[in-house]
Formats: C-alpha cells, structure tokens, sequence
C-alpha cells in the first residue's frame, strides 16, 4: 500500500493528507463511488445535463477531478471547450494524464486552498463530490475566490453531500446510508472502512450554507437542481 506511513499518521491535516487518502484507492475509485454514494452516476450526470441548451463554456475548470470522470462528461458534452484539472492525488492526476491523453487538457496537482485563480477566466467549474473535504470556513473563503475568476455567463456545478453532521438528521442519514451501501453487495468491513473514511475526512456543509455562501460570493442565482434526500447537485449562476 502507498504512503501507508501518511494514512496511519494521526498528527497530518487533513490538508496535507488528503492527496495521499485517494492516491490509495485511485486503483478501485469509480466501483468505490458506485456503491457507497447514492446516486453518483445520476448527481455526476446533473451536473453536466442540467446546464441551459443554449449554454456553450470554452473554458471549464474541474475541482478535484479525481480519475476524471466529471470530465469525461464534460469533453463529451463540450469537446471545443478547454479543461483544467485539478486535484491534491498525485495518482489520481495520472490517471486522467492516461484517460485523456488524446485530449489537450492542463493539469494541476494542487490544493483548492492554494489554488492561484485568474480574474474572468472559467465558465463552467465543476465539483462533484470534492468540496466536503475542506471545512465550513474553506468553502466560504473558496467561493469568494472563485466568483471572480468566473466569467459573467459562468455556472458552478456542484454535486454532494448536503447536511451538516451536527444535525438532528444526521444519525438516520447514517443508518440510511449504510443500508445503501450493505444492498450494494459491500460487507460490513467495507462499511466500516467508509464509516472511518467520512469521521476523518469528510465535512460535507447543508445546502443552505452552500447557498449563503455563493450568494454572500457573489453568485446572482443559487438552485438545488435535483436531489434524493441530502444527496444534491446544485448551480450557482453569475448572470
Ligand atoms: C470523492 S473524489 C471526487 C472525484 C470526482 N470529482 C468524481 O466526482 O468522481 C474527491 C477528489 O477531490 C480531491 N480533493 C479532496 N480534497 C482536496 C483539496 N483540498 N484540494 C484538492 N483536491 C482535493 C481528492 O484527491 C479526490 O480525488
């Protein structure tokens, strides 16, 4: 296993871990995806098919692009447009090299919170499943940083976890969740090892917050465009 001395180090940020977290399963990412998160293929598929006909971006950016499958409903959809790529796992930025090596695209392996973002440049940012690993204060900071390098017709599409742990629904959405995964065909183990996966890692923040805080960013428009209980995709409209 990779970085095995990084994953048991109980000391590291989850900043500074986080890469190292999905270099470890880049191998076995989508059939991971597929049957622990409710709806992935449908949420990934939203993000993508509910953007207005008429809309033509000629410069996307994915947010945590992952093994890249966001963007590869992406460069379907938009083929003429430019894709930039970026995610924290070093593995996960190969695998997309290999995936779109016939594709001119850029990469960056970074972190959102460093990222540097030109004024005016994307029209369409994609995050599916990503943002929940930064904190309540990062995301807010996050979309103030990103409304300005959007253009004026940009869209942010967003799909995720919606809910606040904290909350009073949140033990139920456990009980759910788990349920989903076991009539997946995952063992107990496997449930287990998400269940550890989401207390370290994941701070997923309730769509109200994720509205307030796009619209405090500067986003004119926020709509949660379709959901399953707190599993969501949302767009944030410039325009
Ligand atoms: C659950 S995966 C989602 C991948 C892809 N967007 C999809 O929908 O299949 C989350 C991705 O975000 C990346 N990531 C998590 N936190 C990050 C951060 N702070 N900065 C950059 N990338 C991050 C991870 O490395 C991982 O590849």
């Amino acid at each position: 296993m990779k970085n095995k001395q990084l994953q048991d180090d109980p000391d590291l940020t989850q900043t500074d871990g986080i890469g190292h977290v999905f270099d470890e399963m880049s191998d076995r990412y989508t059939d991971v995806m597929d049957s622990m998160v409710p709806h992935y293929r449908k949420l990934s598929k939203s993000m993508l098919g509910l953007l207005p006909e008429s809309f033509n971006p000629e410069k996307v950016l994915d947010l945590g692009c992952g093994n890249g499958n966001v963007s590869m409903l992406s460069t379907t959809l938009y083929p003429h447009a430019h894709h930039h790529l970026v995610d924290a796992s070093e593995e996960m930025i190969q695998l997309c090299k290999k995936r779109f090596s016939g594709t001119p695209m850029t990469y960056d392996q970074n972190f959102f919170q460093s990222l540097q973002l030109s004024p005016n440049t994307y029209d369409l940012v994609l995050a599916g499943f990503s943002l929940h690993h930064l904190t309540a204060g990062e995301k807010e900071l996050f979309f103030a940083n990103l409304c300005p390098a959007m253009t004026a017709k940009g869209i942010f599409a967003c799909a995720d976890l919606f809910l606040n742990k904290e909350s009073a629904e949140h033990e139920q959405f456990l009980v759910d969740w788990k349920t989903f995964v076991i009539n997946s065909g995952k063992s107990n183990a496997d449930w287990n090892w998400l269940f550890d996966h989401y207390g370290k890692y994941d701070i997923p923040s309730t769509y109200s917050d994720h509205r307030n805080w796009l619209i405090k960013a500067g986003f004119n428009r926020v709509e949660l465009s379709w959901n399953d209980g707190f599993w969501g995709c949302l767009h944030a409209y410039k325009a």
